[in-house]
């Protein structure tokens, strides 16, 4: 059907010519003489105005415009005369694709709660919310793949299908073609993968680190940009089962200047929002959270505070001496939990904090051991309204420091050699970090949960759609 997006259209200032639009109706209002019909293609947040004429068109011919409804008009384009508006359409010709019963449509013009509407993630996409945080992603994925191309990264493509565990946590979604009732034992009643799918226990991946690492170990910088999967059981406004991670891999540079990367990275991105998505922060501002674009304007503005962790947990102690109640201890090695991490960055500094040098315990075997022993070169960002949003670290390139944290860790040999070999061919120092999209979603949008900035949330007890 030869027709024209009504972005486009809204742009057109030649008044007359004929157009044709495709969409689905946002209400439809109007009297005896004059139906106004607000339709909306998601080609932007904006609907155009058809006005369909009683003149020339019956009721009958409008009934099955009702909310919901997709339909083609034609006629000729005119100046508007009503608010909000520079044009709307004077209908000629209006051509109903697929009726939506008023009784049975879930989505009556009426504002419905994101609760209600994750009910039916098939159809909110057709809401502006969604709409507008929808095209956002898109605009983000854009921003991510323009930084990385434009700073000489190479787009790596690591597997999903994985036998090792990145981050060691055993968080992971085990594959398998197998019979689960009827499992090959050995003969000490363990699962013998001999004859599964891959001849061995495989699962769906919580990082593309590891297989980034060889990559940066050939190409210098690389960067993926695909699915993770984690089994972990928190049902939190920040944690989804699958969720999409970023994760360059840079050879040859050191704490400091990762850092500078997180940072310079984050602000091309946010950046990016309020150039690229200038009317759905607009509205979402409107809808939802006031303060959105000021905050992903100072985000943009302000230097990142870089703190070791030693000193985050002092200043965490001192607020507690002065009166600062916490739900959870902060002693030294202990994680911290998002009540510290926003303490710091939204009352104590006021602005995002890069977190460095933890406590190896709490951090995973690939981090680079500090003189002292004790801390790795770890650089988490922590983000305000968020926590944590990115985590980094300068990886252990030394192959028997390493191997000893692996030895200690009991890490399987059998999982970890192909990894090894980087350290024992041309080994190199190298750093990267992980981002999660819908973490950096959350931030760019200004929702308040996980679930409602990616299409089909996958979480504890939900796969729905
Ligand atoms: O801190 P994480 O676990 O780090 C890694 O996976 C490293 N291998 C990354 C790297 O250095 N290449 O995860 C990285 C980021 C977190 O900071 C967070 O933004 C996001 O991934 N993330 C999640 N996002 C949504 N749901 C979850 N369950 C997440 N777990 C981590
Ligand atoms: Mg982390």
């Amino acid at each position: 059907m030869k027709h024209t997006e009504i972005v486009e259209v809204l742009r057109l200032t030649n008044y007359g010519q004929t157009v044709t639009v495709c969409g689905w109706v946002r209400s439809r209002r109007g009297n005896k003489n004059v139906s106004f019909i607000a339709l909306n293609d998601g080609s932007t947040i904006n609907n155009i105005q058809i006005v369909a004429d009683a003149e020339r068109f019956t009721d009958d011919d409008l009934r099955l415009v009702t909310t919901g409804a997709c339909l083609s008009a034609t006629g000729r384009l005119v100046e508007s005369m009503g608010k909000g508006q520079s044009v709307e359409i004077q209908a000629e010709k209006i051509t109903v694709f697929g009726a939506a019963d008023p009784q049975t449509y879930p989505l009556q013009k009426k504002g419905h709660s994101l609760e209600y509407l994750r009910e039916i993630a098939h159809l909110r996409p057709r809401t502006n919310t969604f709409g507008a945080i929808l095209r956002i992603r898109h605009n983000m994925a854009i921003a991510i793949h323009t930084y990385f191309h434009e700073h000489g990264y190479f787009y790596f493509h690591t597997p999903l299908i994985t036998a090792s565990d990145c981050e060691g946590a055993g968080q992971m979604f085990q594959v398998t073609t197998k019979n689960l009732y009827n499992l090959k034992k050995d003969k000490d009643g363990q699962i013998d993968y001999s004859d599964d799918f891959f001849g061995k226990m495989t699962a769906l991946t919580v990082s593309g680190q590891l297989e980034g690492e060889l990559g940066a170990m050939a190409l210098g910088k690389i960067y993926t940009f695909g699915p993770t999967f984690r089994a972990e059981n928190s049902n939190t406004p920040r944690h989804l089962a699958e969720f999409w991670m970023i994760e360059p891999e840079v050879a040859f540079i050191q704490k400091d200047e990762l850092m500078d990367l997180e940072e310079d990275f984050l602000k091309f991105c946010v950046s990016w929002a309020l150039e690229h998505c200038k009317d759905d922060l607009r509205f979402l501002n409107d809808m939802f959270d006031k303060t959105l674009i000021e905050r992903l304007k100072s985000v943009v503005d302000t230097e990142f505070v870089r703190l070791p962790y030693t000193e985050g947990i002092n200043i965490l102690h001192e607020a507690i001496r002065n009166g600062h109640k916490f739900e959870f201890p902060c002693n030294w090695g202990d994680d911290l939990a998002s009540e510290h991490e926003r303490y710091l960055v939204e009352e104590h500094f006021g602005k995002p904090v890069i977190m460095t040098d933890y406590p190896k315990e709490i951090k995973a075997f690939y981090m680079k051991l500090n003189d002292d022993q004790k801390t790795v070169q770890g650089t988490d960002v922590l983000f305000p309204a968020i926590g944590e949003i990115i985590g980094g670290s300068v990886r252990e390139e030394d192959y028997d420091k390493l191997m000893a944290e692996i030895d200690r860790r009991q890490i399987p040999m059998k999982d970890m050699w192909w990894y090894l070999d980087t350290r024992r061919f041309g080994s190199a120092p190298h750093a990267g970090f992980g981002l999660g999209f819908e973490r950096l979603m959350l931030f760019v949008t200004g929702m308040q949960n996980i679930r409602d900035v990616i299409p089909f949330p996958r979480t504890p007890k939900n796969a729905e759609f």
